[in-house]
């Protein structure tokens, strides 16, 4: 996958799919498949770490994660999410922010919400960083939202939504992720932009799919949004396979002779 991509797809009608990673491991199954991008998605500050909230993501972590996300998938269109604050100290301190990303391996980057980003968002994209925009459910204001809720559910609010769209295409996002808005308020976003739109938690109507990758396993410990949907029960498959580690080796059948060494 390319920048040029992203629009050639949209374009074409054919679904963009979106998927987060934080380690090389998983970044390497990944790469054997026809998944278009990655996400380094601040999200890993609630999966990996344990947090309620992906607050607790700096910029340290984000680029570690990235990092070892690259290793695990050379050829990967990768995406590192600016972590919380990292983007609102000022031009030169958000510059910063995104460049230890690209260093770090990104293709490009995303950044939460349009109001006081627009001239960042403007100054990357002519320094040659791509930006993705994300919208709806931005889970770094939690607390300004009151809570992971769905987002422009009234009128005022979907316009709003829908102007500030259209503020960050003009601004030069490549992509806008959409989170956790109603189905129709994505629709109508989608069909008023020319770049793409990834929804997770946004209904059918847009030009892609994202979702977090211990999610669609199966393996999330947490919470789990109704919009999810898992392809594996991938907690059952590891506990049972733990399990037999275990008594395998209590009950003297592991290793056998096969898995020694003469
Ligand atoms: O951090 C993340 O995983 C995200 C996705 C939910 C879009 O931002």
């Amino acid at each position: 996958m390319k920048i040029q991509d992203f629009a050639t797809k949209k374009t074409n009608g054919v679904p963009i799919t979106m998927v987060t990673c934080y380690d090389a491991w998983s970044a390497t199954l990944i790469a054997d498949t026809d998944i278009d991008c990655v996400l380094v998605g601040d999200s890993v500050a609630m999966v990996v770490y344990g947090h309620d909230t992906t607050i607790p993501a700096d910029l340290e972590m984000m680029v570690a994660h990235t990092a070892a996300v690259r290793r695990g998938a050379p050829d990967a269109f990768i995406i590192g999410d600016m972590p919380f604050l990292s983007y609102r100290r000022g031009l030169a301190a958000s510059v910063d922010s995104a460049a230890a990303l690209m260093r770090s391996g990104a293709n490009a980057i995303k950044l939460e919400g349009a109001p006081g980003n627009i001239e960042l968002i403007r100054h990357l994209v002519e320094s040659g960083v791509p930006v993705m925009g994300h919208l709806g459910l931005t889970p770094q204001s939690v607390h300004q939202l009151g809570g992971f809720r769905v987002q422009a559910k009234n009128g005022e609010a979907a316009e709003k939504l829908i102007s500030q769209a259209v503020e960050l295409q003009r601004a030069g996002c490549f992509a806008i992720v959409l989170e956790a808005i109603p189905a129709t308020v994505a629709e109508r976003v989608t069909a008023r932009l020319t770049v793409p739109t990834i929804g997770i938690g946004a209904g059918r109507h847009v030009d892609g799919q994202v979702l977090v990758l211990q999610d669609l396993l199966g393996v999330s410990t947490t919470f789990r949004p109704k919009f999810v949907r898992t392809w594996m029960d991938g907690s059952d498959v590891i506990r049972e396979a733990l399990q037999s580690y275990h008594l395998d080796v209590t009950e003297g059948t592991f290793p056998n002779g096969g898995e020694s060494y003469e």
